[in-house]
């Protein structure tokens, strides 16, 4: 028979040997392993067991109750030391992917619009909000909508205004986007109001001019159309791109398609008007050309001209992107030097 003191002894050396075996453990896993081994059926723990039958009957249920102990002792000790581990492997993990939140972050390098689309698309922005539709056209035109509808038959002066890229004695690179206020009258009766950006080509090369570049075409068809409106949506304009303080003025000119023409200045935004290198001490600065449709061009297109009138204007996009970012030549614009480029942006 044994001795029920000795058997708390093994009970007790059971207890010492999970603690000791559990001192240096540092992580869940290992005490995963460690508590099976002490709490699995066949556990170390549960081993004790087999003493039972070696204790006196009177003392069974004193040294079953003291094994009971044990494992109860031993599982909040496991559940203990499991969470110990637990939190001691979220720390190392924090500590491994520690952030420092105050580290310069790497620079994005972010695009700008091209300057011309910018433009583009303030005009677009300025135009849509006075009613404005966008009528795009082909850059490859009839001679008849390039010219003949607009007043320009063969052979007529006003042709070489503009230096033309045949591409057949029938077709032409659109040497201007006024080609488009002929499809527009042609499919559509008044009133209307329409904007026509694209690309338009001459053979044609200087510090100034590109072979190729951007218009922009307006086109109101309505009654009593004035000149006074054509001002009015001109300041607007004017105010939107270059300044609130700037100020436009009309002056005659020649184009074949619109009676009477003008040239459309606006009073220089370097100087406010007192005279500058910049507007070559003029005060003023040449933006673009307008003119109230001719009667012959309505008739062209079977809009009857004692019942409506019309107003047109053609705005070169580079031109206004030259003056408004201070640049001299046309090329910069189509060169896509990166070191130009990035000082052109109107985003704050
Ligand atoms: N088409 C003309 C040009 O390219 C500009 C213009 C458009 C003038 C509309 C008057 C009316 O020079």
């Amino acid at each position: 028979m044994a001795n029920l003191e000795e058997l708390r002894k093994k009970i007790a050396s059971v207890r010492q040997a999970i603690q000791s075996e559990s001192s240096g453990l540092t992580d869940t896993k290992t005490v995963y392993e460690l508590r099976k081994s002490f709490l699995d059926k066949t556990g170390r723990v549960g081993q004790l067991m087999k003493y039972m039958k070696e204790v006196d009957p009177s003392q069974r249920a004193e040294f079953g109750k003291n094994v009971n102990e044990l494992k109860n002792w031993a599982l909040d000790y496991f559940n203990s030391l499991d969470e110990k581990m637990r939190a001691a492997e979220l720390q190392r993990i924090y500590e491994r992917e520690n952030i420092d939140i105050t580290m310069p972050s790497h620079r994005r390098q972010v695009g700008n619009l091209h300057p011309v689309t910018q433009v583009r698309n303030q005009l677009i922005e300025v135009f849509s909000g006075m009613g404005f539709e966008i009528y795009e056209g082909t850059e490859v035109e009839n001679d008849y909508y390039n010219f003949t509808a607009l007043n320009t038959p063969k052979d007529h002066p006003a042709r070489d205004m503009q230096d033309t890229f045949y591409l057949s004695p029938e077709f032409v690179l659109r040497t201007q986007t006024s080609s488009a206020q002929i499809h527009v009258m042609e499919e559509k009766k008044p009133p209307i109001k329409i904007l026509s950006p694209g690309k338009v080509f001459r053979s044609d090369d200087d510090a100034t001019h590109s072979p190729m570049f951007s218009q922009m075409e307006g086109l109101v068809v309505d009654k009593g159309i004035t000149l006074g409106d054509l001002q009015g949506m001109l300041d607007v304009f004017v105010h939107k791109v270059f300044g609130e303080s700037t100020r436009t003025r009309l002056r005659p000119s020649y184009f074949p398609f619109t009676e009477p023409s003008v040239e459309v200045d606006v009073s220089c935004f370097e100087c406010g008007g007192k005279g500058c290198s910049f507007c070559k001490h003029t005060g003023w600065i040449e933006v673009l050309g307008a003119g109230i449709v001719n009667r012959k061009v309505l008739q062209n297109c079977g809009i009857d001209p004692d019942e409506y009138s019309g107003l047109a204007f053609g705005i070169g996009i580079e031109r206004v992107a030259m003056l408004k970012y201070g640049i001299n030549n046309i090329k910069q614009l189509f060169e896509s030097d990166l070191r130009v480029l990035n000082q052109i942006s109107d985003r704050q």
